[in-house]
């Protein structure tokens, strides 16, 4: 029997996902508490929407257990739906329909008083600012229009845990913000969030709490900030010169920094004082076109711990 914690909205023990002789989800403990925004961040094919949906129930466990809102799912699917709002990776809104009756018709299946979902419904069309458009058929919507009318749409039933698969990804960065501000409104309400994202800056701004996922498996798991004093040095210099440059200048960089690492055409190093490393170089007298300091974030650690960029 293992002990489920009375704070945790999500439970996941060794939880697994095959379809047909492929793994997706290897075995994933986490925990999701109330009022935290949790996320989930990595590559393509990590696995993160194959964890969403068994989360929202769509996708069927292969092994493992899991409980949500404290509830077995595979026990109380019915109650556990009631209780949750969903932002699917995909766009699965009806484009015959007008924004507003997207809502509507979404209301009806749970067993709410008409007079509570009109109400809500209106409210809704404000929160993610399309009152204007309450009459315009989905199809006319601009991407980033359809991801806020999903977000209203997970609301309808006054969800206790929303789960959002990439609920920015497409939106230009006005449209981001405003996402950004109402996923931190709903968390001020008490709402629980889970997310998935690519965006560091998404995940360093909204969650309380990350794991990064890869190959089915959670390779590391924090707040962003114990992310980043775990994986990677404080500071990091980032030196952009041609190929054969960056290799006359890696040996002497990995001698004094903390770690390496080689992207597209720029050569990053860790470290904890950079004004040295920076003074070694120079008295060297490579080239560098370019030399850029800054904190590490997310996208350092991420890069650590999978040899690639949030955005491959
Ligand atoms: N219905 C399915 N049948 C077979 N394989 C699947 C199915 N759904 C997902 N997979 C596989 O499972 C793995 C994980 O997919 P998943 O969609 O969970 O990844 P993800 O982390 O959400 O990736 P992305 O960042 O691209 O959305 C991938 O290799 C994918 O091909
Ligand atoms: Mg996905």
């Amino acid at each position: 029997m293992p002990a489920w914690s009375e704070e945790a909205t999500v439970v996941a023990r060794n939880l697994k996902k095959s379809y047909g002789d492929f793994e997706a989800v290897k075995g994933v403990d986490f925990e999701v508490y109330r009022g935290e925004c949790f996320g989930f961040l990595g590559p393509n094919g990590a696995g993160k929407t194959t964890t969403m949906k068994m989360i929202y129930g769509v996708a069927i466990p292969t092994g493992g257990e899991l409980k949500v809102v404290g509830l077995d799912i595979t026990e109380r699917e019915r109650d556990v739906k009631r209780r949750i709002g969903v932002v699917p990776q995909e766009n699965n809104l009806d484009d015959d329909l007008e924004v507003r009756e997207n809502l509507l018709v979404y209301g009806r299946y749970f067993d709410l008083p008409k007079k509570v979902i009109l109400q809500r419904v209106e409210e809704l069309l404000d929160f993610v600012q399309l009152t204007d458009k309450a009459e315009s058929e989905v199809e006319h919507l601009s991407g980033g229009m359809k991801r806020r009318l999903l977000i209203a749409r997970a609301l309808v039933n006054d969800p206790d845990l929303i789960i959002l698969d990439e609920p920015t990804t497409g939106l230009d960065p006005q449209a981001r913000h405003l996402v950004w501000d109402r996923l931190r409104e709903l968390a001020a309400q008490g709402k629980t969030l889970i997310l998935t994202t690519h965006y560091m800056e998404e995940a360093a701004r909204l969650c309380n709490r990350l794991v990064i996922m890869e190959g089915g498996r959670i390779i590391s798991e924090g707040s962003p900030q114990e992310l980043i004093e775990r994986h990677v040095s404080p500071q990091v210099l980032e030196f952009r010169a041609p190929t054969e440059t960056l290799e006359r200048l890696s040996p002497l960089v990995q001698d004094e920094a903390d770690a390496v690492e080689q992207t597209d055409g720029a050569l990053l190093a860790y470290t904890a004082d950079a004004d040295t490393l920076l003074e070694k170089v120079r008295s060297a007298g490579v080239a560098v076109e370019n030399t850029a300091y800054r904190q590490t974030d997310l996208e350092d650690v991420f890069l650590r711990l999978t040899g690639r960029s949030l955005n491959d």
